[in-house]
């Protein structure tokens, strides 16, 4: 299991991360959700080691993984928020170097690209350079390149930006199906009704802080409470879209 003892990141001293701990374990989903500006991306760079901690330490299986922070990164998978993919590359090529630098051996690298390319509806674009690619089919690219190595924790940020419905509910089944695999599964997201579906447990990040660590058929008693309720207001996805767009029209006539 994954073990978060109070971590901290300061950026220039200011507190982005305030002593945050919880755990994560095997076969679950565990659903970090905040508002923008809230910390999960910094905190999920930590759970990559990408960033060290300011204060605090991550436990996996019982070791601190900054101890034997490569063997721990071997482990790891991980969709950024931020899709920082090569251009002139095609997709295949993509997955090919990610592969490579994973150590996958040609033969089953070249197998496994295939299949995935084709699960992912990407097959007929596999020679097509990514700076051709929709955001949807650059994040199906980050998604299959973090899965190719098979690796026992993962982490998403944002990972459903831009998919389609289609590409979305494919992703949110091989989610819970990554998790009945056993794997550790870290799911950050803003959108209050993605981690609901996809989630067995929520973690309530705000300003840095946990707020609410419960499973998520606690959620809707928790979304009750006064103390939380300003958090979750903005956590909902707006539901007057057509009174919106109507003063953006009247607004056009001024
Ligand atoms: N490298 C950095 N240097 C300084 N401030 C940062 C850096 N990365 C993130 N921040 C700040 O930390 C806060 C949390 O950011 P982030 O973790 O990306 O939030 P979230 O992913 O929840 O939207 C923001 O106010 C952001 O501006
Ligand atoms: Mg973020």
């Amino acid at each position: 299991m994954l073990e978060l003892l109070g971590l901290s990141k300061r950026f220039s001293g200011i507190p982005v991360v305030n002593d945050v701990c919880f755990v994560a374990r095997p076969s679950e989903v565990v659903g970090y959700l905040g508002p923008n500006g809230a910390g999960k991306s910094t905190t999920v760079k930590m759970l990559t080691g990408l960033l060290p901690p300011s204060d605090g330490e991550i436990h996996y299986r019982g070791e601190n993984i900054q101890k034997r922070l490569i063997d721990y990164k071997r482990r790891v998978g991980y969709v950024p928020e931020e899709p920082y993919l090569y251009p002139y590359l095609s997709g295949r090529e993509y997955l090919q170097l990610v592969g490579r630098l994973r150590s996958i051996r040609d033969k089953i690298l070249n197998e496994k690209i295939d299949l995935l390319l084709q699960l992912f509806s990407l097959f007929p674009h596999r020679y097509a350079a990514i700076a051709s690619y929709s955001k949807g089919m650059r994040q199906k690219i980050l998604i299959g390149a973090a899965l190719l190595h098979n690796p026992e924790l993962l982490f998403f940020d944002e990972a459903e930006s831009g998919l389609d419905i289609t590409s979305a509910l494919v992703f949110r089944s091989l989610v819970k199906a990554l998790a009945s695999e056993g794997k550790v599964i870290f799911y950050s997201s803003h959108i209050l009704e993605v981690v609901e579906k996809v989630c067995s447990k929520i973690i309530i990040l705000h300003k840095g802080r946990v707020v609410a660590n419960d499973s998520v058929e606690q959620l809707r008693i928790l979304m009750q409470m006064p103390s939380l309720e300003g958090i979750f207001q903005q956590l909902l996805v707006q539901r007057d879209p057509e009174k919106t767009a109507a003063e953006i029209v009247e607004l056009m006539k001024l």
